[in-house]
Order: structure tokens, then C-alpha cells, then sequence
């Protein structure tokens, strides 16, 4: 059996459903393989327009649900073995959730582990299960390939046992897996996004309540290209617990009292005395808090000009005060602004590499996209991957399906 069933035929459109991976060849690849009839369930990638490095401050961020993401082919189990093939790492591997668990491998079981394991604390006991996986989110390009994995893993096993909980909790599982499992402290954006995209719309996230508030984006009036640079970025490694660690210290320097970044006011961020880099690091996380409140009031009233601008502002912050672009990044960020039709553009995700995000008219966003992809050819020698995607739903089981 081989994963090249799945991948669909180049220049397939984006499907507006959901993502771009074949369900009826994976349903027909789980028989194949386990000899039974799958059920199949998606969680979405995401790609965020604004917000970044806000939300483990309990700030905003406004993330949309792209239209790829990670398909889990299930079926339960008489016993508590949980066999996975994922037909991207092409290999298949399996734990005994009646064993004592195994956190931080440094492999993709992680994932498949935590997600168990803290089901099983946070729900109660689960079910073994067949799963095979396969997803069209690229791998450690700040697209959040992992929470969407994270997310479909947590839906389908919990289905599979007769159980259901909230998409707020189930977000919150996700991210103590990756916590506990992966080794990884993220925030709480992509694993909410997972669960609690809408369809058509960007989300607004107040990562202190998460409360989420859906906003309009119809794909008719705003295109979303998401841009990768190629470079891969691996973020326990690379330096996002780092500044997690950075801005952590800077809010002990500037407010210990207060719990939050999100508690801290601009001026409080510039007095006198602060370490210079504890106060780049706190001043990016205040300002892009701010930033991203006023970007969903200019998407909200559809000011689109006002918005890139937002845009524009968040990825120098995140260049100079945050520090966690790359050239690469940057080049895409020029070359983008540089287009006719351009609202905004900037770096997306955790950065140490991956994509940037650019708001565009949808009339001009593949002109766009080919002139970005010329410009950062004629620099780097290599051709960078690029899309446009539309808003889609969160996690969902996919019924229906032909095959
Ligand atoms: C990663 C983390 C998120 C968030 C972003 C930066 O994607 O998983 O929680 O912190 O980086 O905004």
C-alpha cells in the first residue's frame, strides 16, 4: 500500500469542506490494511492572521481553521493496544494503554501517546483502537500540523469509547500532551483552533477565558496565501520555550504580581532600568495583545487597509523585539508587500523558520503568490510552496464519505 493514493493530483483546488486528503482512498487503505470498515474523523491546521506569541500571556490571537489538516481513519479494538500507521512517516507503530506510559521519544507516537494518556486522565478509560493517519499540513512550518493531529487523534478516540466532551476541554488535553509528552509549552491557540474553527470565519481567541468569537472572512472578499520558506522548524529545539522562558522572567522583572503579560500596560513595559532584552521581549507581547484587539475591530467593520497595517507592524515587532524571524521570512514579507493587491503580510506561527500569511484581494492573490515565489527563487536559488486557503470548520467526524 503506498501513501501516493492519497495525495491529491497537483493544482487540485482546496476543497472549502475540508482538507485536500482523498477520504475514500483512506477508508479503502484502513480495509485493506485491518480488514474492517473505519470510521473517519478530520481536525483542521490553522494559520494565524495576527497574535503571536500572546497567547501563553492569556492574550488575543486570531487564527483561521485552514482547509488541510490531518484524517484519522479508526476502529475500536476488543483490547487496549492503540496500532497507528501514519501513512506520512510511513511506518507503523503501536502502544498498550495497559502499560505504564512513555512520554518524549522524540518521534511522532508522542503525540499518539499524550493524546491517550491524558484522555484517559482528564475523560476516563478508552477503548483500543486501529487508526491510520495521513494529513496535507506540512510538518514544522507553523501551521500547526501537530494540533491538528493532536485534535483528530482526541476526537476519534473518544469517540470511539462513547464519549464526548466540550471543544474547549478537549483543547485543553491536546496541549498538556504536547506539554507532558512532546516537551513542547505551547500556548493554547492551535489545538482551540483545531477544535473550534468556523467555516468562512477567522477566530478571535481570548486565550484567558477562551472565549472564542468567529468574525467574517468571506473567501470572496479576502484571500488568505500562506507562503512557506522552506525552512523547517522544530520548536521545542529552536528556541519558542526559550522566549516562553524570556518573556515569563520579564513579566517577574516588570509585575510580578500580576499573573499575565495581558496585565501589563505599554508604559509599564519602557521604564527605566529594565534588562534590554527582557524589555524587547515584554514589549512584543504587550503590543501585539493590543494589536491583535484592534485587527479584529478593522476586520469586523471589513477595513482591510487597516488591518494589513496591523499585520505589517506585528511581523517587525516579532523581527526585532520578539527576534524569532528568519531572512527567509523577511524576504517573503517584502517581496509580498512589494504586490499590487496586498493588504498585509508577515510572519505566521512560532517562526525559526515556516510560513507567512498575506492578506490580499482575491482578484490579484495568485499573481501575488507566483511573484513572491519569483522574487524568493531569484534570492534563495529554491522555489518556496505556496497556497491560498480558505476558512474551514473545526474538528468533525466525516460522514459520507464515497468509498
Ligand atoms: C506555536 C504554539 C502556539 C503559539 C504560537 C505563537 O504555534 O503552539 O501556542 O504560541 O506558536 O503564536
Amino acid at each position: 500500500m503506498s501513501a501516493r493514493v492519497l495525495i491529491p493530483p497537483s493544482g487540485a483546488p482546496p476543497s472549502p469542506a475540508g482538507p485536500t486528503v482523498d477520504a475514500a482512498a483512506l477508508r479503502r487503505a484502513f480495509r485493506d490494511r485491518y480488514g474492517r470498515e473505519p470510521r473517519l474523523f478530520q481536525a483542521p491546521g490553522r494559520v494565524n492572521l495576527i497574535g503571536e506569541h500572546t497567547d501563553y500571556h492569556d492574550g488575543f490571537v486570531l487564527p483561521l481553521a485552514m482547509d488541510r489538516g490531518t484524517v484519522v481513519a479508526a476502529a475500536p479494538r476488543e483490547d487496549r493496544r492503540v496500532r497507528v500507521l501514519s501513512l506520512d512517516a510511513g511506518e507503523e507503530r503501536d502502544l498498550d494503554l495497559g502499560q505504564p506510559a512513555v512520554a518524549r521519544r522524540g518521534e511522532w507516537l508522542d503525540y499518539v501517546e499524550g493524546v491517550a494518556r491524558e484522555l484517559e486522565v482528564g475523560v476516563g478509560r478508552l477503548r483500543g483502537a486501529d487508526l491510520m493517519v495521513h494529513g496535507d499540513v506540512p510538518v514544522g512550518a507553523g501551521l500547526s500540523s501537530s494540533a491538528s493531529l493532536e485534535v483528530a487523534l482526541g476526537t476519534a478516540l473518544l469517540s470511539l469509547s462513547g464519549r464526548r466532551v466540550g471543544r474547549r476541554r478537549l483543547a485543553r488535553l491536546c496541549q498538556a500532551a504536547e506539554h507532558r509528552y512532546v516537551g513542547t509549552r505551547c500556548g493554547i491557540m492551535d489545538q482551540l483552533t483545531a477544535a473550534a474553527g468556523r467555516a468562512g470565519h477567522a477566530l478571535l481567541i481570548d486565550c484567558r477565558s477562551l472565549r472564542t468569537t468567529p468574525i467574517p472572512l468571506p473567501a470572496d472578499r479576502a484571500a488568505v496565501l500562506v507562503v512557506h520558506s522552506g525552512v523547517r522548524h522544530r520548536l521545542a529545539s529552536s528556541g519558542y520555550n526559550d522566549r516562553r522562558a524570556e518573556s515569563e522572567s520579564a513579566l517577574r522583572a516588570i509585575a510580578p504580581e500580576r499573573p499575565a503579560l495581558r496585565d501589563v500596560r505599554p508604559a509599564e513595559v519602557e521604564r527605566e532600568g529594565l534588562d534590554p532584552l527582557l524589555q524587547r521581549r515584554a514589549r512584543h507581547v504587550v503590543l501585539e495583545i493590543d494589536r491583535t484587539r484592534r485587527a479584529a475591530r478593522a476586520l469586523r467593520r471589513f477595513d482591510l487597509d487597516a488591518f494589513g497595517a496591523l499585520m505589517v507592524e506585528s511581523h517587525r515587532s516579532l523581527r526585532d523585539d520578539y527576534e524569532v524571524s528568519t531572512p527567509e521570512l523577511d524576504a517573503l514579507v517584502e517581496a509580498a508587500l512589494g504586490q499590487p493587491g496586498v493588504y498585509g503580510s508577515r510572519m505566521t506561527g512560532g517562526g525559526f523558520g515556516g510560513c507567512t500569511v498575506t492578506m490580499a484581494r482575491p482578484s490579484a492573490a495568485q499573481a501575488v503568490g507566483a511573484a513572491v515565489e519569483a522574487a524568493f527563487e531569484a534570492r534563495f536559488g529554491r522555489r518556496p510552496m505556496w497556497f491560498v486557503t480558505g476558512a474551514a470548520d473545526g474538528a468533525r467526524e466525516l460522514v459520507g464519505q464515497t468509498g
